[in-house]
């Protein structure tokens, strides 16, 4: 996720850029930069400036540049394609023009071969730099510049596949910046005699309040005089612009009340993300080639062992159930505060997958570290690029869930079970444990799983009406069996994180060998009981509640009257295949903890005594 902007009028531009790419620092911040048009010579020319690191150092490279201009575009990079470098920053520039580019172009390796072989050269290792090639190498020279620019990108989009929110300039077009979007966001402000494009509203609140949001598959164009938009193939779209009137911090949020609230949001979306380019349909297949497997590699795995922490931990008691499943390796998950004081045994047939989101937990390093001396092969599996983990694993597997800023984690949870379920099912495959019918059905089902997570999403009024009922409850217990266990734990750990309310997940089946003493009638239990195989067992613990008076919140699959008959409320997901099911069951449990924490008033982004990344042991 990185953060765009755009713009064209009367002001000095590199501060304007400057300013909104500070709104936008939440969207990445490891490198940024822009280009500006300089229209103060004769022939008009593109300056480009970048710089590693937080803002302050983009802004402390401009002032040594003298950079008049009205025209130019910014970007600020949260790397997913090369490392956080000056040479892989945007903007990126081939001739006469120059792009920003937020999202993932999944065809980037055939695109930069095809182009290689023409003789182009790169300059970075990212997957923009084809689209900067591609337009460059689309641009007609004849006929007025607007002309030719809108047609190449035209002939470009038609060629690459993925995610982009895209600003172009070019020093033949002055007063003029080119857009286009697919899956990412990108705004357009109408300001009086002035225009510009960003990422996300907070960015363009402080020039113009008038907004026109771009939609998938549509250009845009920007000039001082106003907006011009039409889809791919040349239809005008004519769109009204909305007036925005949050507040400046409600801005920063997207409009939600708190970070997590948008991050529990915005999970359909990320996990399109953590899929894309990685389905192969055709040959039903992953496309995992950052992890250099292999059948002979994959057979020759003896065990594999996930070591995390906090949430990680939670996916990764998952992971073992999906690498059991599915690739038929023993399997074991292991807290990286414990195994590294244990005298673990770990030998040359290890796998080793360090699952965490920062990529920087100190003891999930650590523990890393161990097993690596020992000889086992390990992988990152971690959001951040170049992370520490990243970097100490020999090979990682990114999620790309964007920045998280709220400290409970939701989507990065969410995108790990994806990542692992994706790596076992091509386990599953390399060692001939898992039949071609049943992984092509698996494939299907991830890709169904955003829309899933959408519908469960919509339903959210329903959560916050159970949660104004129990938010005052002192315990909550949550239950679940097989897959929906590691979601009972980690529903428990995001209530209590947030609300301070006391809340225990426990194993389903357990519950008789202790927490059952607990039940009565002022303690909610909230038991997972999706449409899978353990449907009956789990029916019978809820019913051991019930007979105890205890307060049951269900969350069942669409249509289940039997619970409905028994639970106190009900709380609905749609019908998934088993192995998505957790992913879906996972989204009224965040809600339910947000709900009941901001009805509690605390501190939900920033709670008390925790902290996003932990590096002490
Ligand atoms: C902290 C965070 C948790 C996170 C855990 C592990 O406790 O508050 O949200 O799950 O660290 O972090 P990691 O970055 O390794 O996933």
């Amino acid at each position: 996720m990185c953060g765009i902007v755009a713009y064209t009028g009367p002001r000095d531009v590199a501060p304007v850029l400057l300013d909104a790419l500070r709104r936008l620092e939440y969207r990445g911040y490891d490198s940024a930069g822009l280009a500006v048009l300089q229209t103060e010579e004769s022939a008009p020319s593109l300056t480009i400036v970048r710089a590693v690191g937080k803002l302050d150092n983009l802004a402390q490279a401009i002032s040594a540049s003298d950079l008049p201009g009205q025209t130019g575009i910014g970007h600020t990079r949260w790397a997913t394609h090369g490392r956080p470098s000056e040479a892989n920053a945007h903007p990126h520039r081939s001739g006469p023009l120059a792009i920003v580019h937020n999202g993932i172009i999944e065809n980037h390796l055939e695109l930069k071969q095809a182009l290689r072989a023409e003789g182009v050269e790169f300059q970075s290792d990212t997957d923009t730099e084809i689209v900067a090639h591609l337009l460059h190498k689309h641009l007609s020279p004849h006929g007025p510049r607007e002309d030719a620019l809108r047609e190449a990108l035209r002939r470009t989009l038609r060629e690459i596949r993925g995610a982009y929110a895209l600003a172009v300039v070019c020093e033949q077009a002055p007063d003029f910046v080119l857009l286009a979007k697919n899956s990412s966001p990108l705004v357009l402000g109408i300001g009086r005699g002035e225009t510009l494009a960003t990422s996300d509203i907070p960015a363009l609140l402080s020039y113009t309040r008038d907004v026109v949001f771009l939609e998938d598959g549509e250009l845009a164009e920007l000039r001082p005089s106003g907006v011009h938009i039409e889809t791919l193939d040349g239809t005008l779209v004519q769109r009204r612009s909305r007036r925005i009137d949050w507040s400046p911090v409600q801005a920063e949020k997207g409009g939600y009340k708190h970070f997590m609230l948008k991050e529990i949001f915005e999970q359909p979306r990320a996990i399109e993300d953590t899929l894309r380019g990685r389905l192969d349909l055709e040959s039903g297949s992953l496309v995992l080639n950052e992890l250099g497997l292999d059948a002979e590699t994959a057979r020759g795995i003896s065990r594999i062992c996930f070591i995390a922490c906090g949430t990680s931990y939670h996916a990764s008691l998952l992971g073992r159930h999906y690498v059991e499943k599915y690739a038929r390796i023993p399997a074991q998950t292991e807290l990286g505060s414990e195994v590294r004081y244990r005298d673990p045994v770990f030998t040359k047939g290890d796998l080793v997958i360090a699952v965490s989101q920062s990529g920087e937990t100190l003891d999930t390093l650590a523990a890393l570290e161990e097993a690596k001396r020992h000889g086992a092969r390990t992988i990152a599996l971690t959001n951040v690029l170049e992370s520490a983990i990243a970097r100490a694993a020999d090979s990682a597997l990114y999620t790309h869930a964007g920045p998280e800023i709220g400290v409970a984690s939701t989507k990065a949870f969410t995108t790990q079970l994806v990542a692992m379920l994706m790596l076992s099912l091509e386990l599953g495959r390399l060692r001939g444990t898992l039949p071609a019918p049943e992984l092509l059905a698996l494939l299907h089902a991830l890709l169904e799983a955003p829309g899933s997570l959408r519908t469960t999403l919509e339903a959210h009024e329903a959560v916050l009406s159970v949660a104004r009922k129990w938010h005052q409850s002192q315990n909550f217990l949550f239950l679940g069996r097989g897959l929906e266990f590691p979601i009972a734990l980690e529903g428990a750990l995001k209530l209590k994180e947030i609300s301070y309310a006391h809340a225990e997940g426990y194993a389903a089946g357990e519950m008789k060998h202790g927490p059952i003493a607990l039940i009565d009638e002022k303690m909610p239990v909230i038991v997972l009981i999706p449409d899978d195989r353990t449907y009956e067992k789990t029916f019978s613990n809820l019913e051991e509640v019930r007979a105890r008076d205890g307060r049951v919140i269900a969350v069942a699959t669409e249509g289940d009257e039997r619970v409905k008959g028994v639970a106190d409320d009900v709380l609905y997901i749609p019908k998934v295949h088993e192995a998505i099911a957790p992913l879906i069951t996972t989204i009224p449990l965040q809600l339910l903890a947000y709900y009941v924490a901001d009805l509690r008033g605390t501190d939900v982004d920033q709670p008390r005594n925790l902290a996003k990344t932990v590096t002490v042991e």
